[in-house]
């Protein structure tokens, strides 16, 4: 068999956007729901025969992305501005493939529900991505207790159960996607399945409520112990997805970081506790309502260390603007990434805009400096473009930032939401990558 090599570049456009450092960021912005649950959601809809509608579910990428996979499933999707509607047949197909699981390593959360529903499945692996390498043993060992048959095979992951059973499984780390993986097999399986040292995220609790309103027995929702009976068959829902508690938390270091006075509508600051108490321990001033919060600074930001962890703990998916607001402050903070082995990727990003940076494995040692300076930097993931983004607000002059389709990915109205509070704003077209193959 032969391989035909092409490496001549990919003649692609390349969309940026710049934003012009100095503002004050000051107004309102309210935030849609999260997509990290709305993607998840989408896949509990495969568990029952019929039209499930979904509310609040941001316009991105992804989400387009996860329509894709469920259309080559057999579903029927829709998306009307903020509302989906999913038709799930009743023989569903079982097969995702790699062409759709690369471009969205969350489309392994269709292998609980359709082994559940169908009693074989093939997804593709998704393998690593930027932020690191990205297991799934957590996800193959939780099924194989709970009677599955699974293999790899030419980039595949293959389960067969013509049942599942239920199990006792105790995860070695809390994992938001084994949890759900698992928490949607255990559903319809016969008996009893108890997940321990489960994720805690709100998008776990948003995923728990909508399987239970779809005839689901599931208890402990939001603790690190869930048990669920499992039930012959479900109802599809209507559901309103949760709010996004990290564009809330992007845009609440945003207003720390540019001395500015934002408030966030359509999220629950509980999601944030932590995140907002940095913010509090830099010198803001926030305040809150059930569904909103306000943040104030008025003077430089003081320097705050960061350790990430599971929920409650501090997201990992802000860390990037933690690193942000640090390379601005008063004073040296210590950030602690415990999530990922390859979040600090866009530090030496950062470092172009001036950041006085030094990392050693996990941690990094951030130094503040009064101004960083406007540059070109390139988006290595969703979190980091928009990480990038905002410390280029408190940048002299302006920051383009390259491959700003991670930040489409993850924020459905950054360039207009920031245009909201305030700043110059802009998307343009840049030449092709040179050697972007
Ligand atoms: N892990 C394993 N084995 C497994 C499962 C996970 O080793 O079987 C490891 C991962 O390699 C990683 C850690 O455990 O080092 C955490 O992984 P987890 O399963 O909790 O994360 P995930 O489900 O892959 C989701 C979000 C991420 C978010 C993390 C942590 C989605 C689609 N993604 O990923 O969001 O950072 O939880 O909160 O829900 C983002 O939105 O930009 C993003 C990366």
């Amino acid at each position: 068999m032969g391989f035909t090599v092409r490496n001549a570049p990919t003649m692609a456009v390349v969309d940026v956007i710049r934003v012009k450092g100095g503002a004050r960021l000051a107004g309102d912005v309210s935030v849609v729901g999260a997509k990290n649950s709305a993607l998840k959601l989408m896949a509990a809809a495969l568990l029952a025969t019929g039209r499930s509608v979904l509310t609040n579910v941001p316009r991105i990428t992804d989400i387009a992305i996860m329509a894709e996979v469920l259309r080559r499933l057999g579903c029927e999707v829709e998306q009307d501005e903020d509302r989906v509607t999913i038709d799930v047949p009743e023989r569903l197909g079982t097969e995702a493939d790699y062409d759709l699981v690369r471009r969205l390593r969350a489309s392994i959360c269709v292998l609980g529900p359709l082994l559940a529903r169908c009693g074989h499945v093939r997804v593709a692996h998704p393998g690593g991505d930027a932020i690191g390498s990205r297991g799934l043993d957590m996800h193959v060992e939780g099924l194989r207790r709970m009677g599955a048959d699974i293999s790899g095979e030419h980039g595949f992951v293959i389960a067969t159960a013509p049942k599942l059973h239920g199990a006792t499984i105790w995860l070695d780390f809390p994992s938001v996607g084994a949890t759900e993986n698992l928490l949607m097999a255990a559903v319809l399986a016969n008996g009893r399945t108890e997940i321990d040292n489960a994720a805690r995220e709100p998008e776990i609790v948003d995923i728990c409520r909508m399987l239970t309103d779809m005839g689901a027995d599931i208890s402990g929702a939001g603790s690190s112990r869930l048990v669920i009976e499992g039930v012959p068959e479900l109802r599809p829902v209507s559901h309103r997805t949760v709010g996004d508690r990290i564009v809330a938390g992007t845009w609440a270091f945003a207003a720390a970081m540019t001395r500015g006075d934002v408030t966030v509508h359509g999220i629950d600051p509980s999601f944030l506790e932590i995140a907002l108490d940095k913010v509090a321990t830099a010198g803001g001033q926030v305040d809150t309502t059930p569904d909103s919060f306000r943040v104030r600074m008025a003077d430089r930001p003081r320097a705050v260390d960061v350790v990430t962890l599971p929920f409650p703990g501090f997201a990992t998916d802000l860390l990037p603007m933690a690193v942000g607001l640090s390379s601005v402050s008063e004073g040296s903070s210590l950030i602690t990434e415990n999530i990922f082995d390859g979040r600090f990727m866009f530090i030496n990003e950062m470092s172009r805009l001036g950041a006085d940076i030094r990392t050693d494995g996990h941690h990094a040692v951030v130094r503040g400096v009064e101004r960083l300076s406007g540059a070109p930097v390139t988006a290595t993931d969703i979190r980091a473009g928009a990480g990038l983004a905002i410390a280029g607000l408190c940048a002299d002059g302006v920051t383009e930032i390259r491959h700003v389709h991670h930040i489409d990915r993850g924020y459905p109205s950054f360039e207009s939401d920031l245009r909201g509070l305030g700043v110059e704003v802009e998307r343009a077209v840049a030449p092709p990558d040179q050697f972007d193959f």
